[in-house]
């Protein structure tokens, strides 16, 4: 308990407040008012306007993308990423059950299923042995499809996700999928500004997606965008997400079946502004992160997790590992008690009702992880 109360102590003293810390404050510290009023002021604040046009360049560059799609939040940049991708119902989608409920609702709305391996413990993001070792076991290429032999079902994407903002080993993984006929999409929700081996994270595959919801390192209120160096994946990404509407000044004419996930015009201005605070962000993300590991050097039984190897994390969510699963609920119990937010990872994605019946590999990292792992506040200071 008193290792507890030092760690609440060390918490107020770094956000410099005795009342509550969430876990992550949005800050708009730059044009955000200026640019929302100017977006106002246009009229244009819904499907059309400047600022989409202007963000969606702007964050291409900054991946290193050859195009960016900006839609209205996270899951949807991943749904429609799954369909471009050809998931199908009845087809299947390898992702992590250490994940946020998203990576799989967007899966199941292709009528797709789920099929979970285990993450590393370095990463916490999808293990590349894991993901080879189920499709040696379980897999089979026929006609240049990856069939699972069990289901009979086609192995039709993968989704890794880079948790907390740390990179998954994802060129292996990218290498593996080219090998399976598996189309590689990123679930990037947490790791802009994030790199591996020199590359952004969500440029490894397909397509990459990102999201913008309030909790982000950057934020539109709510938003996504998907990345794809994929000329007419990314034309027909935007068609998609534009209810398919085919180009003229008034007729209404709409050529499939489609979505209406476009990122309003008011999102994405507020969105350009925050991209300029973008590098701001991260350098101070970093500075927490030093303070906290010269303090949790000194304490024992606790871990913080710091970036895995060949990468550089964008350090959205800092992570602490408890050794004993009982200290990480009192913990639990005792920071929130005392006005400090803090929150356990994810109940992994295979025991939710809805996905229990998937296969899944045994999950032992997952498994372990999922048991001790806890986010303590991670907001920017300014
Ligand atoms: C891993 C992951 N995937 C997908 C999403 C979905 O993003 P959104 O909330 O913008 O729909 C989030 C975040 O919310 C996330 O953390």
């Amino acid at each position: 308990m008193q290792n507890f109360k030092n760690i609440v102590n060390f918490i107020q003293e770094l956000y410099q407040t005795q009342e509550f810390i969430p876990l992550h404050e949005p800050k708009f510290i730059g044009n955000e008012k200026k640019y929302l009023n100017d977006c106002i002021d246009s009229t244009f604040v819904s499907s059309v306007g400047v600022y989409v046009d202007k963000f969606e360049k702007e964050f291409a560059s900054y991946v290193g993308s050859k195009y960016a799609v900006a839609t209205v939040n996270g899951t949807s940049a991943l749904h429609v990423s799954l369909i471009v991708a050809d998931v199908q119902a009845n087809d299947e989608v390898i992702t992590q059950a250490l994940s946020f409920v998203a990576t799989c609702n967007a899966i199941s709305y292709c009528g797709a299923k789920p099929v979970f391996v285990d993450v590393d413990l370095d990463t916490m993001g999808m293990s590349a042995r894991a993901l080879e070792d189920f499709l040696v076991k379980n897999c089979e290429i026929m006609n240049k499809k990856c069939i699972n032999k069990r289901t009979k079902n086609t192995i039709k994407a993968c989704v890794p996700m880079h948790t907390f903002g740390h990179p998954c080993k994802i060129d292996e993984i990218a290498t593996i999928c080219k090998k399976w006929y598996i189309v590689l999409v990123e679930d990037s929700a947490e790791s802009l500004g994030s790199f591996y081996k020199k590359k952004h994270t969500g440029t490894f595959g397909k397509m990459g997606t990102f999201s913008f919801n309030g909790n982000k390192i950057i934020t539109s209120g709510g938003g996504g965008a998907i990345v794809t160096d994929d000329r007419d994946l990314a034309k027909r990404l935007k068609h998609l997400t534009t209810t398919a509407k085919v180009p003229h000044n008034w007729e209404y004419v709409h050529d499939e079946i489609a979505y209406n996930y476009r990122m309003p015009n008011l999102n994405a201005a507020l969105l350009v502004a925050q991209m300029e605070s973008l590098e701001q962000f991260l350098t101070i993300k970093r500075e927490i992160f030093q303070k906290y590991r010269q303090f949790f050097k000194e304490i024992k039984n606790i871990e913080l997790i710091g970036e895995p190897q060949n990468a550089k994390s964008n350090y959205w969510l800092q992570a602490i590992l408890f050794e004993d699963c009982k200290a990480k609920e009192e913990f639990l119990d005792f920071s929130n008690a005392n006005g400090v937010m803090t929150r356990p990872i994810w109940k992994l994605l295979s025991e939710l009702s809805m996905f229990r019946a998937c296969q899944n590999d045994g999950l032992k990292n997952s498994k372990f992880l999922a048991q001790r792992v806890v986010n303590i506040p991670s907001g920017v200071i300014v």
